[in-house]
């Protein structure tokens, strides 16, 4: 019965990707990501259990799901994320699962990484500076991020996705730097444009978009266009010529590629979100806790597919375009 419906939104999207928020808890505080005031913390039992996730994602592979992602917040801090990570990969007919982390917790978890079979993964480096680092994410942990990227590196992960989140007067010295490591190392390095969303002290006058950052990174060297695989995001690639990794961006501010975007999210207190950029959420928490049938669960994957809106509706407005935080709806 499952088997015939498929997640396909109004617009002939075929969502396939779920991205999965399994806390909304961090042990850092980057700056562009924790609100001002009071960081608010989602109480423990409206997080979804481990099992409840699992369920989920069966379902959804009977729909048409073969990716999933595993966010936060940071993920690795949440208890029994290595168990939970063993358990996702024991589920048929899901074809891969990929990681998205700070890296602080990277060495310290890389075996059960490798385990559950993920060789994805996504680590968060807004700076090469030691005291940078600090500045932005509010930790000394450079250090310890760097030693679980080389970690990874090491033990055959591939590619390593390096997110850095340009901010004017912050990490935007660091160009060349970021250039280097092209050079020197196989890893993506990945430009996110920043996004409105909920609240932090940065502010869309610190943003740099990625048309000034390619002008900028174009007097460094020559950027050659990398062609995109079936399986691409949404990152806009590039190769330095004869570097080893690639320098992307992602300009959800500046492009818009949501015409291709074939991705849904549960959030860390099992709200589904269709866009990351729309506040619209589809409750399959309470469904979850009364006891509902697999079919019901379905239904309300199905539902939300439904919700998806053409594409967002970004303007560089100062208010947020989403009110909640992105560590409660996962990056
Ligand atoms: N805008 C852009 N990127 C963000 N991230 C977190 N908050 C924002 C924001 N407001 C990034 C993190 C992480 C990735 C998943 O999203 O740096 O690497
Ligand atoms: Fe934590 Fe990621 Fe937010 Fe930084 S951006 S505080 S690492 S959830």
């Amino acid at each position: 019965m499952l088997q015939k419906n498929k997640l396909i939104d109004k617009f002939n999207r075929h969502l396939n990707y779920l991205r999965i928020s399994i806390t909304d808890r961090c042990n850092l505080r980057c700056l562009y990501c924790v609100p001002p005031d009071k960081i608010p913390k989602l109480k423990h039992e409206d997080i979804l259990r481990y099992e409840e996730i699992i369920r989920i994602v069966r379902v959804g592979v009977d729909l048409g799901i073969k990716k999933v992602r595993i966010t936060g917040g940071e993920p690795l801090v949440r208890k029994g994320a290595k168990d939970f990570l063993k358990s996702l990969s024991e589920i048929k007919g899901l074809e891969d699962i990929s990681l998205t982390t700070n890296g602080v917790l990277l060495k310290d978890s890389i075996e059960s990484i490798l385990s559950a079979g993920i060789r994805r993964i996504n680590v968060s480096l807004d700076s090469l500076d030691p005291q940078t680092y600090k500045k932005i994410t509010g930790f000394d942990m450079f250090n310890r991020v760097w030693a679980g990227i080389m970690c990874a590196h090491e033990n055959g992960l591939s590619p390593i996705k390096l997110n850095v989140v340009p901010l004017r007067g912050r990490n935007d010295n660091e160009l060349f730097d970021f250039a280097n490591l092209s050079f020197k190392y196989p890893f993506h390095i990945r430009f996110i444009e920043y996004m409105p969303i909920g609240h932090s002290d940065i502010n869309a006058q610190k943003a740099i978009y990625a048309p000034e950052l390619q002008e900028r990174f174009s007097k460094i060297g020559n950027l050659i266009s990398v062609e995109k695989g079936l399986q691409d995001g949404p990152a806009k690639r590039f190769r330095f010529e004869g570097a080893k990794g690639e320098i992307g961006f992602i300009t959800a501010m500046t492009h818009n590629f949501c015409r291709n975007c074939n991705r849904m999210r549960l959030t860390a207190d099992g709200q589904l979100r269709a866009c990351l950029l729309s506040d619209i959420q589809t409750d399959l928490k309470t469904p979850i806790r009364n006891g509902c049938s697999d079919e019901v669960i379905a239904e309300v994957l199905l539902k939300a597919a439904l919700s998806k809106g053409e594409a967002h509706k970004l303007s560089e407005s100062t208010t947020p375009a989403v009110s909640s935080q992105m560590s409660a709806i996962g990056g």
